[in-house]
């Protein structure tokens, strides 16, 4: 098979770069390792910067996002025994979130390449990416128990960070930057009605806890865990009276049916140059930050918007000069995400070797973003993402 671009990766990147391209008359092929039932159902962030919204939109997949999405206007944090509240529209010039879960994106953008859009194979696993520093890619995958080929002109790597795009790099033209993290986040979905309007990110004196949500009727809710904790060690009841204590408010939270309960690891990393010949680098395939922030699923479709104008202007006009400039626009933006993820990071969760002087600066950070409109402004506008 031959196609003009071979997505390696059928995440939200890679199904938005395909619709992107669909639109922009460049034909694609998605190639996805796991079936279908699994890709809808992969539990990951749920909230989306304006400039994400806008490109769902434009893309089609606007439809159940603008009927089922919650805007948020801002988020709470709560330290000391104490919340305060950061105002979103007022401190950015009206910018605000969206909380929709990334499996209905992903649910809405299979089902609009089913629709009309070019092949997208699942359960096709990709063996190697050869030819990516001369001008004729190939992807070597076994579909249907057959070994196959796909040509194209330029390969896209949207399979994470163990993809196979990342190994198709030779060791030595690019460097990986990495921050592992001391602990990790036990997450939960719960079938209880949030009684809480807004996202609560909580410092205590046991550590982080975040209250999000996926719907009015579901409960997203994740507690700071030690590295390797096994989520069977955590009851229904002992996380949701962790949550309550963490959490430091005068209501507790309304429980229900826990239906699903797993460990998160937190890292940071970021690979450069994103591109190396034929090759571009996507989404979690480029970089990885952690959760706190949210800001994952927004830097991969900032990646696939950025990759897919480069493309057109390619296609349109012969240039390769928007190609070339790929990696350097990407980095500007990644290394910002990967700066605010950090900071919200280590301003909320108790490193477990943290002295408590380090603790008191935390506090006094926090403390700041309490009554400077200056940092508030800063967390604000970095929660809410820079226009595209
Ligand atoms: C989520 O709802 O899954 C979520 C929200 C905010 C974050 C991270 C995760 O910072």
């Amino acid at each position: 098979m031959h196609t003009t671009v071979g997505i390696i990766g059928g995440g939200p990147s890679g199904l938005l770069l395909a619709r992107l391209l669909h639109r922009a008359g460049i034909a694609s092929v998605v190639l996805e390792r796991r079936d279908r039932a699994y890709v809808e159902q992969r539990q990951r962030a749920g909230i989306l910067e304006q400039s994400t919204v806008d490109v769902l939109r434009a893309c089609g997949a606007g439809k159940r996002l603008d009927a089922e999405g919650l805007v948020h206007d801002g988020v709470e944090l709560r330290f000391a025994g104490r919340g305060h509240r950061i105002d979103f529209p007022a401190l950015t010039g009206g910018r605000r979130v969206t909380v929709y879960a990334q499996t209905e994106v992903v649910k809405d953008l299979i089902a609009l390449q089913r629709m009309e859009g070019d092949p997208l194979l699942f359960e096709a696993e990709v063996h190697s990416v050869e030819g990516v520093d001369d001008d004729r890619p190939v992807i070597r995958y076994t579909h249907e128990g057959q070994e196959r080929t796909l040509t194209c002109d330029y390969v896209v790597g949207c399979d994470g960070f163990h993809g196979v795009a990342r190994t198709a790099v030779p060791a030595g033209a690019a460097t990986t930057y990495e921050r592992a993290h001391p602990y990790a986040w036990l997450g939960i979905l719960a079938e209880a009605a949030p009684n809480y309007d807004e996202l609560i990110y909580a410092h205590s004196d046991r550590g982080f806890a975040l209250a999000s949500m996926r719907s009015p009727e579901v409960s997203r809710l994740y507690l700071q865990v030690p590295n390797g904790t096994d989520p069977a060690a955590w009851s229904d009841e002992r996380v949701w009276d962790e949550l309550d204590h963490r959490l430091g408010r005068a209501i507790p939270l309304v429980r229900g049916p826990v239906t699903q309960k797993s460990v998160l690891p937190m890292r940071s990393s970021v690979t450069e140059p994103m591109r190396f010949g034929r090759l571009f680098l996507a989404g979690d395939a480029a970089h990885i930050v952690p959760p706190t922030g949210a800001k994952g699923l927004n830097l991969a479709a900032a990646d696939v918007v950025v990759l897919a104008r480069a493309l057109a202007h390619r296609y349109a006009t012969g240039s390769g000069e928007l190609l070339d400039a790929y990696s350097d626009t990407c980095l500007r933006r990644v290394w910002r995400a990967e700066h605010f993820s950090y900071f919200m990071t280590t301003t909320l969760h108790t490193d477990p070797a943290q002295s408590p002087f380090e603790t008191r600066l935390q506090l006094s950070q926090l403390e700041r973003l309490a009554t400077s409109p200056h940092a508030e402004a800063e967390l604000a506008e970095n929660y809410c993402g820079l226009p595209l």
